[in-house]
């Protein structure tokens, strides 16, 4: 595992990109150096894969969508992530691998098992020493989700699989030795923030 790597998840529209801005921010204010990287994407691997992944008019086969996310992570992980923490500095991901073993796995068609072996295969110990979910709940995603405006992509189009990876994102638990914590997001911006601040001093006591 690696520290000072943490990684924020959850369901489209639980609220995570403000969540890791304002993370990130208040490591800044305390002195530190602080990177945040998006996924896919964040490297120009990842940003023309995640052209691919988003595009709905691409056929993919489970197996290859999985490792396109995979692909990206690696090139992410090589080029970003190591050489941040190995200077010091702090990585704060908004989605990792959980977001693979919920929507290729338990909500998609891998299955839980296959999705986190894959997972496994490429990260091994390379993966956040905290996984935090912004849990949402399925009246407060209609909700969200309805704010949104333009096109849809490939897995927002996917019929059911929002509804699926809020219900699998209550359950994931990763690959063996995750450290994942859920966080309820019926709570306010503030209040979500204050919960992630207690969470990231816990890792570091
Ligand atoms: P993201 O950019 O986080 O979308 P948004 O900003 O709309 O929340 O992620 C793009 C989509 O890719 C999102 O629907 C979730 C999906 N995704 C996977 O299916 N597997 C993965 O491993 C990752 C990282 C994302």
């Amino acid at each position: 595992m690696m520290s000072r790597f943490i990684a924020l998840e959850g369901a489209d529209g639980c609220g995570k990109s403000t969540q890791v801005e304002r993370l990130a921010d208040w490591l800044r204010s305390a002195g530190e150096e602080v990177i945040t990287v998006r996924e896919p994407g964040s490297t120009s691997l990842g940003e023309r894969v995640r052209d691919i992944l988003l595009d709905g008019d691409e056929p993919l086969c489970a197996e290859a969508e999985a490792l396109l996310f995979l692909s990206s992570r690696a090139q992410l992980l090589d080029e970003v992530i190591e050489p941040a923490l190995e200077a010091g500095q702090w990585v704060i991901a908004d989605r990792f691998h959980l977001s693979t073993v919920v929507y290729q796995g338990l909500a998609g068609e891998l299955g839980e098992a296959r999705a986190a072996q894959l997972c496994q295969v490429v990260l091994g110990d390379r993966r956040p020493s905290l996984n935090i979910v912004l849990e949402i709940h399925v009246e407060q995603l209609s909700q969200r989700l309805a704010l949104r405006s333009g096109a849809t992509d490939r897995f927002e189009s996917r019929p059911g699989l929002a509804q699926r990876t809020v219900a699998a994102f209550e359950k994931v638990v990763g690959i063996e030795g995750d450290r994942v914590v859920r966080i309820d997001g019926r709570l306010d911006a503030n209040q979500v923030e204050a919960r992630i601040r207690q969470e990231v001093a816990d890792v570091l006591r």
